[in-house]
């Protein structure tokens, strides 16, 4: 028996204000409004200005995810920030945040796990809690993908948006119907080369042959990580489901990683769950990552979808490759 749980007390999210549609894209690269609805499902995207970074949108998530707990900001204990697109690659994200919020002498950190970053770093929230050591960890999923997107690639370029999502993930009451019941991660890192960045870390640094050869934006093979996604997003799920006994009528939503509507029509189908079970908001924000589940739940949550005592399934692919899944109770 566990001697203390953690539960979600509360979600937020910050998008960039600057919206740009299909139609726009229509006029950056050799694309069209129906191919990229019919292939993703996704029709706007929001793009962070010039001058924006990750923090600038975390920190906004953050206070929203506070605001709407019932404790003060000096009761979080720990920061953890999900991000492969943070505001430098030091210091983290997470210090950035922290000093935003006016908060000192805490643990500040990011997680590096692609597009399952915020589901490995609510798995981590969940053990610090579980062990007793902290109260109350914000977490936080967020991305500035494009402003490592070639927009001169089609293939890539109408995919991604930005954006950050944030929960407070605190220890459960013994009063409490909340609470985080299971979370499972995987990785595979021998097939790290359909999903990458080539340049900018240590084997690559900048250059201005990197800079000319456009090494510096997101590569991928869309196609390969299509049939691995619903692969390993539909293994997440039903992995979880089998080791706390749940059959599919016990669960009440799905919350995937928006990445390509078609990705959660597979996994919903290789699962017999409805798509009305199925949180679904790609339409609006495209792939934004780390940030895309944090800001479905948060949305769900606020339009009175996702209800106080309602079991969900939180689920994510992403580079590395890395996947994994929270079972809650909300
Ligand atoms: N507009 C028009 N045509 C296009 C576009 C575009 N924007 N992009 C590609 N095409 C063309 C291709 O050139 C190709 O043409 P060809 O047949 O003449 O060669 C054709 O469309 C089909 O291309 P595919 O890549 O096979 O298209 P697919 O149906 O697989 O859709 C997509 C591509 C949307 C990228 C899909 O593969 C996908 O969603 N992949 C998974 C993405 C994902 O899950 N990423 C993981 C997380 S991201 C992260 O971790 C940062």
């Amino acid at each position: 028996m566990n001697k203390y749980y953690a539960k979600f007390s509360s979600f937020g999210h910050a998008v960039p204000k600057k919206i740009l549609n299909n139609f726009d894209l229509e006029k950056m690269v050799d694309t069209t409004d129906e191919w990229i609805r019919t292939r993703t499902g996704m029709f706007e995207r929001h793009i962070a200005a010039p001058e924006e970074a990750a923090s600038d949108f975390a920190y906004p998530a953050a206070k929203m995810a506070i605001e709407s707990s019932n404790i003060k900001y000096t009761d979080i204990d720990m920061i953890i920030v999900a991000t492969i697109s943070g505001d430098h690659a030091f210091p983290s994200t997470a210090c950035i945040v922290q000093h935003k919020l006016g908060l000192k002498n805490i643990p500040a950190m990011d997680v590096s796990a692609g597009c399952t970053g915020f589901i490995f770093a609510v798995d981590m929230a969940r053990q610090y809690i579980e062990n007793g050591i902290y109260k109350h960890i914000l977490v936080i999923g967020v991305e500035i993908l494009t402003k490592i997107t070639n927009w001169k690639d089609r293939n890539t370029c109408v995919l991604f948006g930005d954006g950050a999502g944030a929960a407070v993930v605190s220890r459960a009451e013994p009063s409490d119907i909340s609470k985080i019941i299971d979370s499972m991660l995987w990785s595979d890192g021998s097939q790290s080369e359909y999903l990458y960045l080539a340049a900018g870390g240590s084997r690559m640094p900048a250059c201005q042959k990197t800079i000319d050869e456009n090494l510096h934006t997101l590569y991928m093979e869309g196609n390969k990580i299509y049939k691995l996604a619903v692969r390993s997003m539909s293994q997440a799920v039903e992995e979880i489901m089998k080791k706390n006994k749940l059959s599919a009528n016990e669960v009440d939503w799905i919350i995937p990683h928006q990445a390509n509507l078609r990705i959660m029509e597979g996994v919903a189908d290789k699962l017999h769950f409805p798509m009305s079970k199925i949180i679904v908001n790609i339409e609006k924000y495209g792939n934004m990552s780390s940030a895309t589940v944090p800001v479905a739940v948060d949305e769900a949550i606020r339009a009175q979808k996702i209800r106080r005592g309602d079991i969900m399934i939180l689920v994510a692919f992403g580079a590395g490759l890395t996947w994994g899944s929270v079972l809650a109770r909300y």
